[in-house]
This record gives structure tokens, sequence and C-alpha cells, in this order.
């Protein structure tokens, strides 16, 4: 595939060299490295923008960003033709120029920030080298395939000063913050755990991809990058890659990092302590590898870590909606406190607990022998009030509150790039739901309890699970990677 012709647009054109001038006349000096340019971002200058991936959630990416006034979409890279050509006419910037090797965009100076919208595989290496070239970067979620991804990313975003958001949006949510609040003010009691599920019913599965060429236009050495070489089928390769483990981390980071993310930034959290999942491919017909049913049980210190904190449990399911129950669990996430309940869902809503005399809901069967608990009048009363928020109820699974969080995280991203302030769904956030992720997929593929320090952030006694939180890349990737930062 070649780059696209650069076409001539005489007023972005202009609006480039504008911008670049100010730039380069306030801060008084005719050389600036691509890094130190950004830095001096004004509040009034335009940002230029390059995008990589126009699949699902890239085209909504460009869609949103077209909205933001002081949003330049400069560029486009994808290593399927057909879709580069389609992303390229997307940006309705007939300057814009399109690229299929992602390093050769990252050259263009007039670019600030590179929004990445890859298969997971991608997002770590295409943002340490975004950081390394000196762009901010949205990058999506699951911020990383393996846990070790995440330490590298915090790295590269800290060492070139470089503002790193992850698409973790929902947590832009006001139910979330409501609830977050809430369960600040102490009003719930202790919150002991928490449980979320991520029901569907995708039965039989998505059929079975033979070896075949890849079609016309993919580049589909490249779209590998540096997972392992294996022969082409259609599910490696455009939207179906979230079934491999060579490329994702299946539905526990898929779906289940959204709802971890708001989980850990309700409850203040960093990390779990314990970790034990079951689970695998049980019911789908396909040939996917990850799991289509997933139990996960985390086990998270509180403030003192000698003392419990809470647990929290994950039901996933691929091949059952839970259409038939009025399962409480099966609208959000739940969050068990000692005097009452937060259901968030997108809304959120408090259901209280009642106040009785521990003493009567001891069972009464016939009565107890002399010498027995003796049973009291008093009648339970609600521990606090029921209360619910005004923003609109969703599906459990994708958690929307009526708001566009996917824009509020992409106008926060473009406001951290002018202030240089640390966003509110940051590369350190980012690692820390994909550290819970991976514990509990690395937990399933072993059989065991995993047990992690979340503060050296290093598994404990287990040789065989801290192999698992790294991976190599395949060459050359593996030396730009080592070029970039240490390893
Ligand atoms: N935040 C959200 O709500 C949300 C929603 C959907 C998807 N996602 C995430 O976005 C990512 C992409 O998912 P998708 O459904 O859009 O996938 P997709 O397969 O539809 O799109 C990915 C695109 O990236 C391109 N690509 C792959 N490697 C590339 C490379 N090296 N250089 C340039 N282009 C390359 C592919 O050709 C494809 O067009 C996934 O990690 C997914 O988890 C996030």
């Amino acid at each position: 595939m070649q780059e696209s012709p650069t076409p001539a647009l005489d007023n972005t054109i202009e609006a480039r060299k504008t911008t670049r001038r100010v730039f380069l006349g306030a801060a008084g000096a005719a050389v600036m490295s691509a890094a130190s340019y950004m830095r001096v971002l004004g509040a009034n200058d335009r940002i230029g923008i390059g995008a990589i991936g126009f699949g699902l959630i890239g085209k909504q990416h460009i869609a949103d960003l077209k909205k933001f006034k002081d949003v330049d979409l400069l560029s486009m890279c994808d290593v399927y033709k057909p879709r580069l050509d389609e992303g390229l006419a997307y940006l309705e910037n007939p300057n814009a120029r399109g690229y299929n090797d992602f390093r050769k965009m990252y050259e263009n100076k007039d670019i600030q920030g590179v929004v990445i919208a890859t298969p997971d595989h991608w997002h770590a290496l295409q943002t340490i080298l975004a950081c390394q070239a000196g762009k901010d970067v949205y990058v999506e979620k699951p911020m990383t395939l393996f846990l070790d991804e995440g330490k590298w990313m915090i790295q590269a975003a800290r060492k070139y000063g470089r503002i790193v958001v992850v698409g973790t949006q929902r947590r832009h949510g006001k139910g979330v913050l409501d609830s977050k609040n809430v369960i600040d003010s102490g009003v719930l009691g202790k919150i002991h755990s928490i449980r979320w599920s991520s029901f569907r019913n995708v039965y039989p599965g998505f059929g079975r991809a033979p070896e075949s060429e890849p079609p016309a236009g993919f580049n589909y050495d490249m779209w590998l990058g540096p997972a392992e070489k294996k022969p082409y089928t259609a599910h490696r390769g455009i939207y179906h890659f979230r079934w491999f483990w060579d490329y994702s981390g299946g539905q526990m980071t898929n779906l289940g990092a959204h709802i971890i993310d708001q989980v850990l930034y309700v409850m203040n959290a960093k990390g779990p302590t314990m970790v034990s999942s079951f689970g695998g491919r049980y019911a789908l017909e396909d040939d996917g590898e990850t799991p289509d049913l997933q139990d996960a049980m985390w086990v998270f210190p509180g403030p003192d870590p000698k003392t419990p904190g809470f647990t929290m449990n994950a039901t996933i399911r691929e091949a059952n909606a839970c259409r038939s129950i009025p399962d409480a669990e099966a609208r959000g996430q739940l969050y068990l406190g000692t005097k009452g309940t937060m259901v968030l869902a997108g809304n959120w809503e408090v259901l209280p607990e009642l106040k009785g005399d521990p003493i009567n809901d001891i069972p009464r069967f016939s009565g107890h022998p002399a010498g027995g608990p003796v049973y009291s009048d008093t009648k339970p009363t609600p521990w606090i009030q029921a209360s619910k928020g005004k923003g609109m109820e969703s599906d459990a699974r994708y958690g929307f509150g009526g708001e566009d969080t996917l824009a509020m995280n992409k106008q926060d991203w473009l406001n951290s790039m002018r202030t240089r302030k640390r966003p509110l769904c940051d590369v350190e956030d980012g690692h820390r739901v994909s550290i819970a992720c991976h514990l509990a997929n690395i937990s399933l593929k072993l059989g065991r309890t995993i047990r992690w320090d979340p503060e050296k952030e290093q598994t404990v006694g287990d040789r065989e699970a801290a192999a698992m939180c790294v991976k190599q890349y395949r060459a050359p990737w593996d030396k730009s990677l080592k070029d970039a930062i240490k390893v």
C-alpha cells in the first residue's frame, strides 16, 4: 500500500502554518524538537490529530472529533486499504494524508495527538512509540495485552512527558461520580463486596474461518505486528480478533475493563491481593479461544493493608443473556454495604438494608429449647433512605447514563493536552484495570489463585504466573520497544 498523495486545501494548510508560527514565535526559538514544540500548546491553538485504525470504534472517534472546532484531523492510518480510503474520505479534509505505516505518520510534526483504535496487541507499542515521537495519545481499552505492557506505557508517558488517555470513557458518567460520592460519604456503611456481570447470548458463535489468503489490500504482517506469526484466517483480523489470546484477553479485558475501571474509581482501589478465576470455552461452537464463560473473584485490601477491604465477583456469560431472571446483579454493578446497596448501571440507585435485632434473623422452626436465643419484638426499619439518580437506566454491559461519555473522554484529552494536567482516564488508571483483568485470566489459565502485591506490582511466590505477565514481541518490534524505553 502506498501513502496517499498529499492533497491541497489552502485554508487548512494556512491554519497549520499560522499555528506553527504562533508556537515558534512565542517560544522565541527557531528550531524546536517535536516534544518541546507541543509543550507550548496554548489555549487558542488548534490541535492536529492523526488516527490509527478505522474500525468500529475508530470511525466513532472521528465522528466525535469532527465536532470539536479546535481540532484538525490531519491523517488516517490503517493497514487495510479499503478502510484507509474510507477513513481518509471520512475525515472530510482533502488536505489529510493516509498511511499504512503509523511510524511514517508519527514523523509529521503538525500532529500533536494520535488516537490509537487498533486491536489490543498493538495498543502498548503504538502508544510507546507515539510518546517517543512527542505525541499525546488517546489509546483504546483494554490498554494492554499483557500486564508488563502497562508498566512500559507509564514509563514512556513519564519519560517523554506525554498525556496518555485510555478509552475507558464510562468513568465520565455522572452516575459513576454520584455513586462514588455516596459511597465516600459512608452512608452505605462498610462496602464489603461488589458484584458485576456481563451476560449476552451469541450462541452458537461466529463460525469457523479456514486458513486463507488475506483479502486484497490487507497488510496482515503489519496487522500482526508484535504478535506471533500465524496463518491468516478471516477471524484473525477485522473485529473477530477479540476471541484469540494472541490479540485479546477475551470479554474479561473487552467489556470487563469498562466495568472494573468504574469499580476501581468508585472504590479508590489500587489493586487486588488475590485473584481466582474459572471458566473456558463451554458453549460456543466456533473457533474462538477466549472464555465464553468466566467467573472471577478478586480480594482487595482495606486502606490499612492488614484489614480486609472488599471482594469483587464477576460473572461473564456469552451464551445466555440471563433474560428470564430478574436478578439485580444483571442490572449492573452492585456495591453491597452493611446499610445499603448501590446499583450502578448508567444511572444509580440506593436500596436500603433493614436494621433489625440480629437475634430475629436466627431460624425459628419450633423454637429454641431452654438456654437458646430469645427473640425480641423489634420491627426492622431501613438503615437509610432509598434514593435514585435522575440519569438513564441502561444495559448493564454498556453502563451509559445518557451522556456521551466517548465525547467527554476526548474533550478531557484535548483539555489535558493544553493544561498538561492529569486526565480522568490516565495511563496509570488503565494499567490498574488491566492488572485486575490479566490476573484473572492468568488464574483461569493456571487453575489456581494468584497472589499479588499491589504496591510492588508483582506476583507473590508464583514464578509461572510471573512469567505470564510478559511476552516477547516479534522482530523487529522488540527492538523498537527497547530503543524507546528500558525493558
Ligand atoms: N471504548 C470503547 O467503548 C470501545 C468500543 C469498541 C472497541 N474498543 C476497542 O477498540 C479497539 C479496536 O476495536 P474495533 O472493534 O474498532 O476493531 P476493528 O477490527 O473494527 O478495527 C481495528 C482497525 O485497526 C486496523 N489496524 C490493525 N493494525 C493496525 C496497524 N498496525 N496500523 C494501522 N491500522 C491497524 C485494522 O485494519 C482495523 O481497521 C479494541 O481494542 C477494542 O477493545 C473500544
